[in-house]
């Protein structure tokens, strides 16, 4: 049942629910004037390079850090589609199976090793992972378990924290993951990038270890798009609160952080309608999320506020939850602070709201009650 849904998602058009967090413009029409952005390019390029690096966390259970390369992508130039185009990596290399996952962290760079970013025109719009073989906790009909995402701030998901929580992201033997990235090129020619994902991980799982579910919650879900109202560009300050997700499961959440566009300020993680963690947002925090000034230039988008979210901050154990708990997530913007990205055509990028709540199972039932 799950396998066929997440198929007829994937072949449906790419698809109106099924990449929601993808591009809500397709879904929703929100953007107006622009034309839907062209269908993805299924990567068939060769094996991605994978670089050995030094593990941070678990030395005793041989832990090891590994950089996966993914790409290159040939983003389109600004002059079509505002530059915007997604991608998608079937059957993505993995860097370990039957093994817990204990760190992920996305960068882009371009073709010679250089940081790809809003200062040479280049935007991580988001990168989501999924390992397709598993359920979505959220909306299983739509989603396959979302197991990583980010924006262009590209906040590491530190969800042993810092080695503290004897926890990971089991992947199993057969695991499968589909990458899923929207890039943003700025500049009138086309580029190529490559997608780099750092992952640690431990190449097997300790009896010690408990397994984390990741949560993906957004503010144009559960599973319902199109309850989330299009803020006009009249509003300089609002909110968008999710609809609520019930928990189906208890355990500790150990690490969540927001995600917003330019614009947003807060992203509060609501547990019965009350904040267990405001994620801020920080902007142009190092020059990689400073545009230059390229408005216009060679044809070039035009940047009203060259200033970009750089950082969102992260909350690490926020509690427990618990099954039957209502959790949500709601994203605060504020125009007057900080503008939003207008794109080539003119028009304003669509607001998102999300976070990934990792949450570490209780492996017992004994506290499957409502509270
Ligand atoms: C892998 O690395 C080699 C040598 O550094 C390079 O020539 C090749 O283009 C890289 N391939 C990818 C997919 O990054
Ligand atoms: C990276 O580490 C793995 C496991 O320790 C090893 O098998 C592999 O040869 C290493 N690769 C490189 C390029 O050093
Ligand atoms: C929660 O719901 C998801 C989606 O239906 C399912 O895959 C998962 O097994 C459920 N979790 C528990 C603990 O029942
Ligand atoms: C992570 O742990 C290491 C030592 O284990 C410590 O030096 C470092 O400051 C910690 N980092 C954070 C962000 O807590
Ligand atoms: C993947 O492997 C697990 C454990 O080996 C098994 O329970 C599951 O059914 C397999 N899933 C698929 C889709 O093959
Ligand atoms: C949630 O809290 C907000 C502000 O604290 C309030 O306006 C809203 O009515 C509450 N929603 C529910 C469903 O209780
Ligand atoms: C976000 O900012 C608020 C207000 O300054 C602060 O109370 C909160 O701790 C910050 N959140 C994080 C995760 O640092
Ligand atoms: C604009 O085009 C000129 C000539 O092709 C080139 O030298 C220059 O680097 C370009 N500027 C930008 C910002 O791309
Ligand atoms: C923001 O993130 C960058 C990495 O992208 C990091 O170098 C910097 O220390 C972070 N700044 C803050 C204020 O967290």
């Amino acid at each position: 049942m799950f396998d066929s849904s997440f198929q007829k998602c994937l072949f449906l058009a790419f698809s109106l629910l099924c990449l929601t967090l993808a591009d809500p413009s397709t879904a929703f029409s929100r953007r107006g004037s622009l034309s839907p952005p062209a269908l993805p390019t299924p990567y068939d390029g060769p094996s991605p390079n994978i670089t050995n690096l030094t593990a941070q966390f678990f030395h005793r259970h041989k832990s090891q850090r590994v950089a996966i390369k993914y790409g290159p992508f040939t983003t389109l130039p600004s002059t079509t589609n505002n530059g915007i185009d997604t991608y998608e990596v079937l059957n993505a290399p993995t860097p370990c199976t039957d093994c817990l996952v204990t760190y992920i962290a996305a960068d882009l760079e371009h073709p010679d090793g250089t940081p790809a970013n809003t200062d040479t025109g280049m935007w991580l719009n988001h990168a989501i992972l999924y390992s397709t073989k598993e359920e979505g906790a959220v909306c299983p009909q739509y989603y396959p378990r979302r197991m990583f995402a980010t924006g262009n701030e590209r906040t590491p998901a530190d969800i042993s924290v810092n080695g503290t929580k004897h926890s990971g992201i089991y992947l199993p033997a057969n695991v499968t993951f589909l990458l899923e990235s929207e890039l943003l090129n700025e500049l009138p020619t086309e580029r190529d990038v490559y997608l780099s994902i750092t992952y640690e991980f431990i190449p097997s799982k300790p009896s010690s270890f408990k397994s984390l579910i990741p949560i993906l919650l957004d503010i144009t879900s559960p599973c319902n798009p199109s309850s989330t109202p299009t803020p006009t560009d009249s509003s300089t300050s609002f909110s968008i609160t999710s609809i609520p997700w019930t928990a189906n499961l208890s355990g500790e959440v150990v690490f969540t952080a927001g995600h917003l566009n330019d614009g947003g300020a807060v992203l509060q993680v609501l547990k019965k309608n009350e904040s267990v963690c405001d994620s801020n947002a920080t902007y142009a925090a190092t020059s990689g999320f400073v545009s230059q000034a390229m408005n216009g230039v060679n044809g070039s988008t035009a940047s009203q506020d060259l200033q970009h979210v750089s950082n969102m901050s992260t909350c690490a154990e926020i509690g427990h939850m618990r099954v039957g708990q209502a959790w949500s997530v709601r994203a605060e913007y504020d125009f007057s602070l900080h503008g939003g990205l207008v794109l080539g055509d003119g028009t304003r990028e669509e607001v998102e709201g999300w976070a990934v709540l990792y949450v570490r199972q209780n492996e017992d039932d004994d506290d499957k009650l409502v509270s």
